[in-house]
């Protein structure tokens, strides 16, 4: 069981090194780690985000885990050497195509919401978002207009065929869960979402067991904090799922809590080849102080042994571990406690 640990910039390398220890500490047969560089200190090392040696050694690999990227120090970078360009890189160059993103409260947690108690204790649901297209991938640029002016341009698109691709996931990821899936788009304006919608509607068909909405992505916006409990799975593309996610991590408490999996078509001995981080960032401002939550890269891991390792069983004692935890009253200091990056993680070992 080859990993492949990508720990980036700021609190990355922190909240990692806390989910490479619970993973060690579960005793699993001829796992193998090895560490490469990405992001901003990539850069600053090897003058590139994505270096070609770490690119090869997440090809090689059976997973990765990782932690995140991003340093005011290259804002002013070329787009194209810029930190983020190496998770985009990734996802582009490994075919990660299905992003899972499932939100739910952890019991004791509800007065952390942004929501009212009784409605964060609805919250089950899982956002899938295509990762591998849409406006994040396309042609853009800066150009001079007619008028003289500078003008930023990005060209949305979706195939038909990359839509089918996610949709079945989609569908897939309902029949495990609660039947009913949500489609957001906004069909309304866009052309490329109208194609989004004609596509599911046609792959609805081979699940007639799934019940199938659509929603316009403002209203999703809304509904998620008017009445979460009404989601199961929200499927939606690259642009749509960034926003809801960071939204419904509020709805949960705290984006420190809420780990990824982003997942291709590749199956490897073990499972489903896929890269797995917390949604949250760098986060910069507190970066090398211990004060980072890591549960979020924890429960990252916790979807890697589910997907890419077929490991149930001991993905659902780490979850466990983490919900015993927050119940005992561990809290980082995104959740008001005193807890620092490595308390947690002991704390989730003890009771793993
Ligand atoms: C995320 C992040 C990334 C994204 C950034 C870092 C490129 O916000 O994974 O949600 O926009 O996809
Ligand atoms: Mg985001």
């Amino acid at each position: 069981m080859k990993i492949a640990i990508l720990p980036g910039d700021g609190i990355g390398a922190e909240v990692t090194r806390e989910a490479v220890r619970v993973l060690e500490a579960l005793d699993l047969p001829c796992l193998t780690l090895f560490e490469g560089d990405v992001g901003a200190m990539a850069y600053h090392r090897h003058g590139h985000p994505l270096p070609d040696e770490t690119l090869d050694m997440a090809r090689r690999s059976d997973a990765i885990l990782f932690g995140a990227v991003g340093d005011p120090s290259c804002d002013n970078l070329e787009r194209h050497l810029r930190p983020e360009q190496a998770i985009l890189g990734l996802r582009a160059e490994l075919g990660l195509f299905a992003n899972l993103r499932p939100a739910t409260v952890f019991a004791g947690l509800e007065d952390m919401s942004g929501l009212r108690p009784e409605l964060a204790r609805s919250i089950d649901l899982l956002i899938l978002r295509e990762l591998n297209g849409d406006v994040y991938f396309g042609d853009k640029g800066i150009r001079t207009n007619d008028a003289g002016e500078r003008e930023g341009w990005d060209m949305m698109s979706y195939a038909t065929s990359e839509v089918r691709r996610i949709a079945h996931s989609g569908f897939r990821a309902a029949q495990k869960r609660g039947n009913r899936l949500c489609s957001v788009d906004k069909a309304n304006v866009l052309e490329t979402s109208q194609l989004w919608r004609d596509v599911v509607v046609e792959v609805a068909a081979e699940y007639p067991d799934v019940e199938l909405s659509h929603m316009y992505v403002d209203n999703a916006a809304m509904q998620l904090v008017k009445d979460p409990g009404q989601f199961d799975v929200i499927l939606t593309g690259n642009l749509f799922g960034d926003i809801l996610s960071d939204l419904a991590s509020m709805c949960v408490g705290s984006i420190g809590l809420l780990p990824s999996a982003s997942l291709s078509e590749r199956q490897t001995e073990f499972g489903t080849f896929g890269l797995y981080e917390p949604i949250h960032g760098s986060a910069p401002d507190i970066a090398g102080q211990g004060k980072a939550n890591p549960m979020a890269t924890i429960l990252s891991a916790a979807l890697m042994l589910r997907h890419s390792f077929g490991r149930e069983t001991e993905a659902k004692r780490i979850e466990a571990a983490v919900a015993k935890a927050l119940a005992d009253g561990v809290r980082g200091g995104d959740l008001g406690g005193e807890h620092g990056c490595s308390a947690i993680g002991d704390a989730v070992l003890e009771r793993l």
